[in-house]
C-alpha cells in the first residue's frame, strides 16, 4: 500500500468507526418514510390570533395615518413585513372574549364619528372602534392572508351577524352592499371562515352543549354565501379536555358545520409564572403540559370519527400558546407576556403534534400575534422585536401545505424528578419540490441527544440545517438586546449510509432539510 493510499484508508476507517460507534450509542432512532404520505399539512396549521385585547391591535397594528411611525393607511410597515416573512395564512379577529361583545356596524364609516365602548374582557379601556371590518380586511389584504372572522353569539343577533356577511361579501345591489360601497369599498371582499360565538361555554354566554347547539343551529341558517363567497361555518368548541362539549356538538350538528375548534393554553411554570424568570421544574411542567396537546387532539378526533368518518368537519385549534404574568408594570388586562426560549420550545412541540395530526386539525391559531400572550412581536412605540417564538414559525414554514410524512420516533425519556416525559419530538414532511424538511425539539435543558437517522425512499445528496437555542432557558430578546435568540446554521447533522446522523444541543429547535 503506498503511502497515499494508507493515509486515504485510515481517514475513511476512522470516519467509518466514529458513524458505527455514534450509531451504536445513539439511544434516539428516527426513522422518516420519505416516499410515503398522503396527508397535507394545511399551511392554516401556521395561522394567528389578534383580538382587541391590550396593545395587540392598537399599537401592535394600528397607530393611524397621522401617527409618526411609519404606516400603510394607519398599519403599521414594520409589523406588517415582519409578518410577512413568516407566511401567516389566516388570522382570526376581533376576539376571542371581545367578540361576543364586538357590533361590527360601530366599527364602520368616518373613524371621528364612530361610538366607543368598554372593551369589559380587558382592562375596561375604552374602544374607540378605530380599527374595524375594513381595517382588518385591509391588514388582511397587506399581509397576503385569509380572513377569518368570530361573530357575536353571546350578546348579538342573528340579523345582525347576517348582515355583516351581507355587508362584506355581496356583491350585488342590497342594502348591506350599498352601505359597504358608500364607505368607500366598491367590490366584496372574500371572508371565508366564520366562526359562529367565542367560548360559549364562558365569556361568551355561558351555554351548555346542548343550549349551543341549538344556537349555533339556529345563527347559521343565515349565514348564507353570496356572490360565490363559500362561507366556511366554524362552532365553537371545547375547552380543552371538555369531551362532553365536543360530543354534542358533532352529535346535534356536524352536518350543519365545516369546522369545531379547540381551546388549548398550556400555561406557564409549575411554581414561577414569570415569562423569562423560572427553573427547571417550571420549564418541565411547562413542557409538558404543551405535550398535553397530542392527547387532547387525538382524544377529540376521536369523538369527531364516531359522527363524521369521512373527516369532512376540520378540528381548528384556534387559541392555543402559553399565558404567563404580566410583565412587571403593566396592565393585567392587557395580557402582556414576555417570550424566552422556553416558549419557542412550547411552539416547536406544539406545531409539530398539529403537524402529525394534520388528517384532522386543519388550521391552528397562536394567542396572540402582538404584545398579547404568546406573542411573535413585541412593540413599544416606534421600535419593535420579534421573538424566539416568531423564529420557531420562520425555520417551520416550510411545512406549510407539504405532505406529512410518517415517522417512528424512539427517544430517550427527560426524567425530571420523579416524572418523565420523551425528551426528543418531531415532525417531517415533503413539499412540493421534493425537499424534505425535518423539525426535531430536545426538550432536556442540559443534555444533547444524539440521534440515528434512517430515510426510508430517499437518497439525500444533501442535507442542510438551523438550530435555535440560547446559553441558557430563560433567554429572550428585548428592545436592548433583540438578537440574543435567534436561529443559526446548523453543521452537527451527516449524511449516513441510509440515513443521516446528528447531534441536537440540550433545549433546541433544530429544522434539516434533505435535498
Ligand atoms: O386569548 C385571550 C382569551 O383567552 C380569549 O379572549 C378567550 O377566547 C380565551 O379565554
Amino acid at each position: 500500500m503506498t503511502y497515499l493510499k494508507w493515509i486515504l484508508f485510515s481517514l475513511l476507517s476512522v470516519s467509518l468507526v466514529v458513524c458505527a460507534a455514534e450509531a451504536a450509542d445513539a439511544q434516539n432512532r428516527l426513522i422518516i418514510n420519505a416516499d410515503l404520505g398522503k396527508e397535507k399539512i394545511n399551511r392554516n396549521i401556521y395561522g394567528h390570533f389578534s383580538e382587541h385585547l391590550g396593545r395587540c391591535v392598537y399599537e401592535g397594528y394600528w397607530v393611524g395615518e397621522d401617527s409618526p411611525i411609519p404606516n400603510v393607511r394607519g398599519i403599521r410597515k414594520d409589523v406588517v413585513e415582519a409578518l410577512k416573512k413568516i407566511q401567516v395564512p389566516v388570522l382570526r379577529w376581533p376576539g376571542g372574549c371581545f367578540a361576543d361583545e364586538y357590533h361590527w356596524m360601530d366599527g364602520i364609516g368616518p373613524r371621528e364619528k364612530r361610538p366607543t365602548m368598554v372593551n369589559t374582557h380587558w382592562g375596561k379601556v375604552t374602544e374607540n372602534n378605530h380599527f374595524g371590518t375594513h381595517e382588518f380586511l385591509d391588514l388582511c389584504e397587506q399581509l397576503g392572508t385569509e380572513p377569518y372572522i368570530c361573530g357575536n353569539v353571546g350578546s348579538g343577533t342573528v340579523q345582525e351577524m347576517q348582515q355583516w356577511i351581507e355587508y362584506m361579501t355581496f356583491d350585488g345591489v342590497s342594502p348591506m352592499a350599498d352601505l359597504r360601497r358608500r364607505n368607500g369599498r366598491e367590490k366584496p371582499w372574500r371572508v371565508k371562515y366564520f366562526g359562529v360565538g367565542n367560548e360559549n361555554w364562558g365569556c361568551g354566554g355561558s351555554m351548555t352543549p346542548d343550549y349551543y347547539a341549538n344556537e349555533y343551529k339556529r345563527f347559521q341558517t343565515y349565514l348564507r354565501s353570496f356572490s360565490g363567497n363559500i362561507l366556511f361555518k366554524i362552532a365553537c368548541g371545547a375547552n380543552k379536555a371538555d369531551y362532553n362539549w365536543t360530543e354534542v356538538l358533532m352529535r346535534e350538528a356536524a352536518r350543519r358545520m365545516n369546522g369545531l375548534s379547540l381551546h388549548h393554553y398550556c400555561g406557564t411554570g409549575r411554581k414561577s409564572r414569570s415569562a423569562t424568570s423560572f427553573d427547571e421544574g417550571d420549564w418541565f411542567f411547562q413542557l409538558r403540559n404543551a405535550l398535553f396537546m397530542d392527547e387532547l387532539v387525538s382524544r377529540h378526533k376521536t369523538l369527531m370519527d364516531k359522527y363524521d368518518p369521512e373527516k369532512r368537519v376540520d378540528l381548528i385549534v384556534d387559541e392555543w400558546g402559553t399565558w404567563h404574568a404580566v410583565e412587571p408594570g403593566t396592565n393585567p388586562g392587557f395580557l402582556y407576556q414576555q417570550n424566552s426560549l422556553r416558549d419557542a420550545l412550547v411552539a416547536g412541540v406544539s406545531l409539530n403534534i398539529l403537524n402529525q395530526h394534520c388528517d384532522r386539525v386543519r388550521m391552528a391559531n397562536i394567542a396572540q400575534t402582538v404584545n398579547v400572550l404568546q406573542a411573535v412581536i413585541l412593540t413599544d412605540k416606534e421600535k419593535m422585536i420579534v421573538t424566539p417564538t416568531y423564529h420557531v414559525f420562520e425555520m417551520y414554514k416550510g411545512h406549510q401545505d407539504a405532505v406529512l410524512l410518517p415517522t417512528a420516533l424512539s427517544a430517550a425519556d427527560y426524567v425530571f424528578e420523579n416524572e418523565k416525559v420523551p425528551g426528543l419530538n418531531v415532525s417531517a414532511s415533503r413539499d412540493a419540490s421534493g425537499v424534505v424538511h425535518v423539525t426535531l425539539c430536545n426538550l432536556h435543558p442540559a443534555q444533547a441527544a444524539e440521534v440515528q437517522g434512517e430515510l426510508r425512499g430517499m437518497s439525500p445528496r444533501q442535507v442542510s440545517g438551523r438550530v435555535l437555542t440560547a446559553d441558557s432557558m430563560t433567554a429572550h430578546n428585548t428592545f436592548d438586546q433583540p438578537d440574543r435568540v435567534k436561529p443559526d446554521d446548523f453543521r452537527d447533522v451527516k449524511i449516513a449510509a441510509g440515513g443521516f446522523l446528528t447531534r441536537l444541543p440540550p433545549k433546541s429547535v433544530v429544522l434539516l432539510e434533505f435535498r
